[in-house]
């Protein structure tokens, strides 16, 4: 008899898949003909990305993507997305996005595919942040489960490190296979860990002004749509910042 671990579906899926399936496809919903939409970066963005595809093609619909990484900029060329670069227009209708976790008061912390420049660029440019997320990833406060991604210029990265310590974390070096990971930017990423962060908008601030540092994952203020799924179904929060 075949067993199925507890909190899989039948078809090998787990709970968590679920969920991710049911936001992302809820947002790929919402997108409508003649907008240009922001593609996260991330598996619950995979899935929204591949949803967008598949309206394209089978309801003709007219709509420019704009990548959040090389990733998503590969995926959205294979799916036949027409892609455009945020330097064409500096704007875009819709962002659709993933996050590692969010606060109660919408406030984010991505940067978990180390992503996190472009994911913010983007969402700057964004009439609309529309933020996917599995139930896991609300959280009371920040830095509650996931360290902090910092991006960091790889000239004297020790010494960005040892400042972003002063501000009260352990920080390790992001490692992929061995070897240090390098974002699309060719940069580093620390990995802040702060053990639950009190005040995440001073935070942001103090890291940012930080000598090396490109930016950080703290994303403050900027999700206008979150879309979670929990079990079986999907709820649809409009973010009051
Ligand atoms: C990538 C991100 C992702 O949006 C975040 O890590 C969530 O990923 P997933 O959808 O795989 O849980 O910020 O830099």
């Amino acid at each position: 008899m075949m067993r199925i671990a507890a909190g899989a579906m039948s078809d090998g899926r787990s709970a968590t898949d679920v969920e991710k399936e049911l936001a992302a496809r809820r947002a790929a919903e919402m997108v409508t003909d003649g907008q240009s939409i922001g593609l996260g970066t991330g598996s619950t963005s995979l899935i929204a990305i591949k949803e967008i595809a598949r309206r394209i093609t089978q309801e003709g619909l007219n709509i420019r993507g704009v990548a959040t990484s090389d990733a998503s900029y590969a995926l959205g060329m294979r799916l036949g997305i027409p892609m455009e670069s945020l330097n064409d227009f500096c704007r875009v209708d819709v962002t659709i996005d993933g996050a590692d976790e969010i606060d109660p008061q919408f406030n984010m912390i991505k940067g978990g595919g180390g992503a996190l420049v472009r994911e913010k660029l983007v969402a700057i440019a964004s009439d609309r942040e529309v933020i996917i997320i599995d139930s896991s990833k609300r959280v009371s406060r920040l830095g509650e489960k996931r360290a902090l991604p910092v991006e960091v210029v790889k000239f004297g990265w020790h010494c960005a490190a040892k400042r972003l310590e002063q501000l009260g974390c352990r920080v390790t070096l992001r490692d992929s296979a061995g070897r240090p990971f390098e974002s699309d930017n060719g940069n580093y990423i620390l990995d802040c860990d702060f053990g639950g962060i009190n005040d995440a908008p001073a935070l942001e601030k103090a890291i940012k002004v930080v000598p090396g540092v490109v930016d950080s994952g703290l994303f403050i203020g900027l999700a206008a749509t979150l879309i979670v799924g929990t079990d079986d179904r999907v709820a649809i929060i409009e973010c009051k910042h």
